[in-house]
């Protein structure tokens, strides 16, 4: 195991290369990472970095935003085909419709999406700035794609505006069940349920703590509390117990598993320096386009 992070560490040094990797891709692949993060943090931190090559260990909406927002490095995907589904559940046909029907509509899109569908969006959220961007925003009428589950969820915490949820899901979060997070609260009664927003609406009533997965982290080390039910991808749980030996954590139903996620290997990622493979290409209008919506975010997030 020791080689194969030595010799990261060597290809590293000669490409230049910085590895950034999401919460939900494994344990080992985190622990070979420069920074590790939720979506927003890594669009971010992705913004500042000098080295010509990012590995962007994730989904390929994560490599292709870190692309879009640093046109002029090259970025790695360790498994370009490691997709996330629920990128794809809005289409340019139902955009254009709300736009018809709304004459003040934004389009706010969640940035598990697809380039195509961020290119027709207003302005681009995450689940750790989503309520805040679009209580900024003038519009009243405003149309979050594609997640319908935290779309549904932003509307409930800016009731003043009419936020249109989309029709898009997360697989792995809405597994959650009331019954699940039940038994094991039976199980644990002094533990607080942190979960998020991209679990249905009655997974979120029941809980006690709602947050992207940085939020869901920094709540469990922030609180004085011993014991935690978590009702998120398993990947969380390598930080949450490095940062918290004195803590228990339990998952819902033996947890969730983004497979995607979990295809972004520690062999992958060193293969994909080794040869420079998966670089991601994204088409120069495309970009100019998405980097409107992507930027406005990181602004307004700020
Ligand atoms: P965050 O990184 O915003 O917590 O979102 C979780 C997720 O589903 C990423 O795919
Ligand atoms: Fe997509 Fe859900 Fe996997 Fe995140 S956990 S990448 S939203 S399928």
């Amino acid at each position: 195991m020791n080689q194969i992070y030595e010799e990261i560490q060597e290809l590293k040094r000669e490409h230049n290369a910085v590895i950034l990797a999401h919460y939900y891709v494994p344990e080992e692949v985190q622990k070979c990472a420069d920074y590790i993060g939720d979506s927003f943090y890594l669009s971010k931190i992705a913004t500042t970095l000098d080295a010509s090559t990012i590995v962007f260990a994730g989904v390929t909406f994560m490599g292709e935003s870190a692309k879009i927002l640093n046109p002029e490095k090259n970025v790695l995907l360790p498994m370009p085909e490691a997709d996330c589904s629920m990128a794809h559940m809005a289409s340019a046909a139902k955009i254009k419709e709300m736009r018809e029907k709304y004459e003040d509509l934004a389009v706010v899109c969640y940035i598990n999406s697809t380039a195509e569908l961020k290119s027709l969006s207003d302005i681009c959220v995450t689940s750790a700035n989503a309520v805040k961007i679009v209580k900024s925003l003038p519009n009243h009428n405003i149309y979050f794609i594609p997640d319908g589950n935290l779309g549904s969820y932003v509307a409930e915490q800016v009731p003043e505006k009419n936020v249109i949820p989309g029709e898009g899901y997360c697989y792995v979060h809405k597994e959650v069940t009331k019954e699940s997070i039940e038994a094991v609260k039976k199980l644990h009664p002094e533990a607080e349920v942190l979960v998020h927003p991209e679990c249905r609406a009655e997974i979120l009533a029941v809980s006690d703590f709602i947050g992207s997965t940085s939020a869901i982290i920094n709540y469990a080390t922030e609180s004085p509390k011993k014991e935690f039910i978590i009702g998120t991808e398993n990947g969380v749980f390598y930080k949450l117990k490095e940062a918290n030996p004195d803590k228990s954590f339990y998952p819902v139903a033996g947890g969730q598993t983004c497979a995607s996620m979990k295809e972004v290997t520690l062999e992958r990622v060193r293969d994909c320096l080794k040869n420079h493979t998966g670089e991601v290409f994204v088409d120069s209008k495309v970009q100019e386009a998405c980097l409107i919506p992507l930027a406005r975010m990181l602004e307004a997030g700020k």
